[in-house]
């Protein structure tokens, strides 16, 4: 199987699982992540109200990337904040750019961290799905965490970070001239730290976010999540 059938076999296997341990029900509010894990598992729950056997849920999706596949799939959808929905979830599903031993999370490849995470913090149940390719270690090794700035802060944040070996990078878009302009009008910066450095994501979380100018940075360490892993050969982990 190749990286995209395998991402396809554990979403449909997660909405599947939910779904037959009631998890995923009628009249559910449900939050949809962003990412080409997340894209089949909004599918596989199109499937289900298509065939009749789930019906009139309220979903919530993370991004424009959702929200369009929602609207092309007729899922209905409404704002977190929507009268309907009344600020809390009862499930959220996403997918993940690395997950530690403790379940920690980097997400945000995707430039969606921000929605994602005030989906995933406001839900009874967050569950995440990814190839095994995801899991490390631990964090901060491998791929860099992107932080969501506010463009007039992008210097001040940068010299706050360099001046604790932090390496950043300002997202490039792709085919648009300039930096990435996220779904809520800000920049990404992508961080690093150095080889050596001790990363812990659950202080981190929370000191990042006091840079004057940090929007939301894409560690998710708070709503600790279930997590659905397939590896190479096509058999799935239920973490
Ligand atoms: C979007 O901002 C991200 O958090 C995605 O959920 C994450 O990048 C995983 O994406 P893939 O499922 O495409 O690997």
């Amino acid at each position: 199987m190749d990286t995209l059938q395998l991402k396809e076999r554990v979403a449909y296997h997660a909405v599947d699982t939910l779904f037959s341990e009631g998890k995923i029900f009628d009249g559910m509010k449900i939050g949809l992540g962003t990412g080409s894990t997340a894209m089949p598992a909004v599918h596989r729950i199109s499937q289900l109200l298509s065939s009749g056997k789930l019906k009139n849920i309220y979903s919530v999706p993370t991004s424009f990337q959702t929200s369009i596949e929602c609207e092309k799939l007729g899922i209905p959808i409404y704002s977190l904040s929507s009268r309907q929905i009344g600020g809390s979830l009862d499930l959220a599903i996403d997918g993940a750019d690395e997950i530690d031993p403790d379940k920690n999370l980097i997400k945000g490849g995707g430039a969606a961290l921000l929605k994602e995470k005030i989906i995933a913090y406001n839900s009874k149940e967050f569950v995440v799905i990814a190839d095994d390719r995801k899991k490390v270690k631990s964090m901060g090794k491998g791929f860099a965490l992107p932080i969501e700035i506010i463009p007039e802060a992008r210097l001040s944040i940068s010299k706050t970070l360099e001046a604790q070996g932090l390496t950043i990078i300002l997202r490039e878009g792709v085919k648009k001239m300039g930096p990435v302009v996220t779904d809520n009008g800000n920049f990404i910066i992508d961080v690093r730290w150095l080889d050596n450095a001790v990363v812990d994501p659950k202080a981190l979380e929370e000191s990042l976010n006091k840079i004057t100018g940090v929007v939301e940075n894409g560690f998710f360490t708070k709503n600790t999540p279930r997590i659905f892993v397939v590896d190479k050969d096509g058999n799935i982990e239920d973490l």
